[in-house]
């Protein structure tokens, strides 16, 4: 697979409603052939998302199989709605580790892609132990500003990868927090990472197929 890139919508007034089919359009223009694209828009509008466009995409958490689960989120349905993926433990939904073993274990059943992800190093290793498909490496003080992981972190994610090479040689790393340029996207990779997970710079780019294009074409 080609290098990922995950734009998580999150909640952002930008990415919600009408706006996550607009947003969700203007990255599936977005022209490129190096990398493997991919949304992670809310909830609420993964099925109509899925339905317009060929987008590979991701939710932004889940919860259970199907059941009496009031207010859950079954993998089951995500999967019927379109989603590929799903993503698990961001640093703004933490969840216990037990229960995201017991997710884990579930997006293999149904074949969905799991990314776990993971504040610090020693998150990395208990999680790694699941082997998810994907960690995510987000600092959750990077989070939403401009400083990007990679130029903050990069000795934590050399760790980050023996340690996943060590515990989970299938998992891939991801890095996310702050990631905002093709300087930061190719650095992740010159690192070892198979790609970055990334939010507010392309929620909230002026144009953000513009914006992408930059980073990606
Ligand atoms: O899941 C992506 C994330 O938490 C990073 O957010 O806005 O720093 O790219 P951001």
């Amino acid at each position: 697979m080609k290098p990922l890139v995950l734009i998580n919508f999150k909640t952002y007034e930008e990415s919600c409603g009408d706006h996550a089919l607009e947003l969700a359009k203007a990255i599936s223009q977005v022209k490129q052939k190096d990398y493997q694209l991919a949304i992670a828009p809310t909830l609420l509008t993964i099925r109509e998302i899925a339905k317009k466009n060929k987008s590979l995409i991701f939710a932004q958490h889940a919860d259970t199989e199907y059941g009496a689960h009031t207010g859950s989120i079954p993998l089951g349905e995500l999967k019927e709605s379109g989603a590929k993926g799903v993503i698990l433990n961001h640093s703004e939904y933490k969840i216990l580790f037990l229960k995201l073993k017991e997710i884990i274990k579930l997006c293999r059943k149904q074949e969905l892609i799991s990314v776990a992800c993971a504040s610090t190093l020693s998150e990395i290793k208990r999680i790694a132990a699941f082997a998810p498909d994907y960690i995510a490496y987000e600092p959750a003080e990077l989070i939403g500003g401009n400083v990007s992981v990679v130029d903050a972190d990069e000795k934590i994610i050399v760790r980050a990868l023996n340690v996943i090479w060590k515990l989970s040689p299938g998992t891939k790393l991801l890095c996310g927090a702050g990631v905002h340029s093709r300087k930061d996207l190719q650095h992740a990779l010159a690192l070892g990472a198979e790609g970055v997970l990334l939010a507010h710079a392309v929620v909230k780019a002026r144009d953000p197929k513009e914006f992408l294009e930059k980073m990606v074409g």
